[in-house]
């Protein structure tokens, strides 16, 4: 659970992904949150409160001036007796109304009576969603302080319109949840106590004192790992390689080289309660590295020799001593993801395995977003597309999760 004991006040706007929200509820009720919703005039005419009150576990709320609810709970205790507003969807009407501080039905009401953080999933039609007046809103919102999910571009319901404007999947939106309650909670956070150790980036093996064998990684998702935990309160050991990356806040930071070098920095970073290896450590290096620069000669190219690099990952998860209660290894993979991934699991001795795909055409090496498979001992986990801040504060919840069993190790 992601969520436990966490209290989401959902409101329901008037649009045709309203229906999405059912599964929301149901998503978020999943990861132990309690749902409170709140469905507006419109938002009826494509679910019933009855429908939303069945699936959340207690009524739906549909009117300002219902004296049963005004006498019951109120307004103003459905604003503050909650972590977190979440609207999805969040229509343009909706949205231009919470921009200019309307309250004239409950929704936008306990809207502007909140004092919670609020997040919201635009749906609309994507010509709608274009228009200056939303754009103006939306950075009205926005520098409200009002955080958004989506909407994400594709198809629409009405046939033949097609651009941005669908909301976010339901997934998405209970991940920007996660990330935003991480968040909030700060330093005493989901992860306060415990001590975490990612390494980031790929390593540099030297050729000669000029040259070095490097791959593509940016070190951007170990990073936002690193960052994400500190967010959460852990403390954080983050062992990068060579990235152009800044040193992220909060944290202890050891630059090396080669993969030598981060074995030798991971090992001195025992003992940790969980850690991450999400550095695109390279598999080889050159067996006997120049001293000095080598010269071409007429002989034609020296041929490199190449040994293997110690795996970190598996040295780590089958230590005897000092084995962190939750080892997490990445699987890079070009094809067959899944499959690789679980055998990866079980040949290094790890936890869990974030595996991605990191061919040509997924655009994940050096790239922003990120589409990740989640393998444990339990099974599969299919995470929607994300960014990879996104995808570093789930799974920093789920570390959060795992570590609060406290006895080793945690699969
Ligand atoms: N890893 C590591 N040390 C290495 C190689 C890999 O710690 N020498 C870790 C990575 O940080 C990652 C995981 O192992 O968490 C998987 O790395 P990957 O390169 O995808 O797998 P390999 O073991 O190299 O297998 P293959 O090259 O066959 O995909």
């Amino acid at each position: 659970m992601t969520l436990p004991s966490k209290r989401i006040l959902l409101i329901i706007s008037g649009g045709i992904a309203a229906y999405k929200s059912l599964d929301l509820i149901r998503r978020l009720r999943e990861r132990g949150a309690s749902v409170r919703v709140i469905l507006t005039k419109a938002a009826q005419q494509f679910v019933t409160p009855l429908a939303a009150g069945a699936i959340a576990g207690e009524r739906a709320f549909t009117d300002l001036f219902d004296a049963v609810t005004e006498f019951d709970i109120g307004h103003i205790r459905l604003a503050r007796d909650c972590d977190l507003v979440v609207v999805a969807p969040a229509t343009a009407d909706l949205m231009a109304k919470m921009a200019g501080g309307h309250a004239d039905d409950l929704a936008s009401t306990v809207l502007l009576a909140t004092d919670r953080p609020i997040l919201i999933a635009p749906a609309m039609n994507p010509v709608m969603w274009s228009h200056k007046a939303t754009a103006r809103n939306l950075a009205q919102l926005q520098t409200d302080g009002v955080k958004t999910v989506g909407p994400n571009a594709g198809e629409m319901a009405e046939s033949g319109e097609a651009g941005t404007g669908r909301m976010a999947e339901p997934l998405e939106i209970v991940a920007a949840i996660e990330r935003l309650l991480a968040a909030v909670d700060g330093p005493r956070g989901i992860l306060s106590g415990q001590s975490i150790l990612v390494t980031s980036g790929p390593t540099h093996e030297a050729i000669d004192p000029v040259r070095y064998l490097a791959n593509r990684s940016s070190g951007k998702q170990g990073h936002a790992i690193a960052r994400a935990a500190a967010e959460a309160g852990a403390a954080v050991t983050l062992v990068s390689g060579p990235v152009k990356l800044p040193d992220p806040p909060g944290m202890k930071v050891i630059h090396v080289e080669s993969a030598r070098a981060m074995l030798a920095a991971v090992e001195a970073g025992l003992p940790a309660d969980a850690a991450v290896f999400a550095a695109a450590v390279a598999d080889w290096r050159v067996a006997e590295a120049g001293t000095q620069k080598t010269k071409k000669t007429t002989a034609g190219p020296p041929t490199l020799s190449l040994v293997e690099n110690p795996d970190i990952l598996a040295t780590v998860a089958k230590r005897k001593t000092d084995r962190p209660r939750l080892v997490v290894g990445f699987a890079a993979e070009t094809e067959r993801v899944v499959e690789y991934a679980r055998a990866k699991l079980a040949r290094k001795g790890c936890d869990w395995i974030v595996a991605n795909d990191v061919s040509k055409e997924s655009g994940v090496m050096g790239g922003d977003r990120n589409t990740v498979h989640l393998v444990t001992a339990r099974g599969i986990e299919a995470w929607p597309s994300q960014s990879k801040e996104e995808v570093a504060r789930a799974l920093v919840a789920r570390i959060a999760e795992a570590l609060k069993v406290p006895t080793a190790p945690v699969k």
